[in-house]
């Protein structure tokens, strides 16, 4: 039984998200798979991350008769990838809603204390007014992604979803425990971090596997 509050929790484990999940952890997985793989899991976080969106009627005539069918009611879509492995996720979400803007958050972690810094922050001007997704593929100590969710509240962000692909229970804590509201979907919560704050089992470096850098 883990001990943080597992009711903004969803752990997105349909059967086509495990299978794909396997391949992108093995280390034989190439580049493109891996960042063709890291955009279709979005796309099913993306799914559930925004199922509960209002709908409102929308009056539609189809070649055969009127009918009365349903559309999504004014929700306003803000995308924010922490760079630069968040960026692998914003095709996926852009392919469900191409209206969204996006934002960046650019942080580094210090590879002695792994502690995050922030070197870049812009978000779009009304961005209080969106639903924000803030997307990382690894959810490992939590520090990016806490950091993520003050810049956006201090800029009056009221409806905050974070969308990681892999977490641990370490990282999972420290993101609901900071923030009262937020919710978290993941395709998985692994077991636990190495002392290089790694996720075990994991997929090892997202950033590296997605842009090849190792
Ligand atoms: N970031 C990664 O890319 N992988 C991890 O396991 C942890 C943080």
């Amino acid at each position: 039984m883990a001990d943080y509050d597992e009711s903004r929790l969803t752990v997105v484990d349909h059967p086509l998200v495990q299978h794909k999940l396997s391949i992108l952890r093995d280390k034989s997985t190439g580049t493109k798979q891996f960042r063709e793989l890291v955009t279709e899991l979005a796309i099913f976080e993306g799914y559930e991350a925004m199922r509960d969106f209002p709908l409102e009627d929308v009056e539609v005539e189809t070649p055969l008769e009127k009918t009365t069918c349903k559309r999504i009611s004014g929700k306003k879509v803000a995308i924010i990838p922490i760079l630069r492995a968040g960026l692998g996720m914003v095709d996926g979400i852009l392919t469900l809603v191409p209206s969204a803007r996006v934002g960046h958050v650019g942080m580094y972690r210090d590879p002695e204390t792994h502690i995050p810094h922030q070197y870049y922050c812009k978000f779009p001007p009304d961005v209080e007014n969106r639903t924000c997704l803030v997307v990382d593929p690894m959810l490992a100590t939590g520090g990016s992604l806490t950091a993520a969710i003050q810049f956006l509240r201090e800029a009056g962000v009221k409806d905050i979803r974070c969308l990681t692909i892999v977490s641990c229970p370490e990282g999972v804590k420290a993101v609901l425990d900071y923030d009262p509201e937020v919710r978290l979907f993941t395709c998985s919560v692994d077991r636990c971090l190495n002392e290089n704050a790694y996720i075990l089992p994991g997929l090892g470096d997202a950033g590296d596997r997605i842009y090849g850098t190792k």
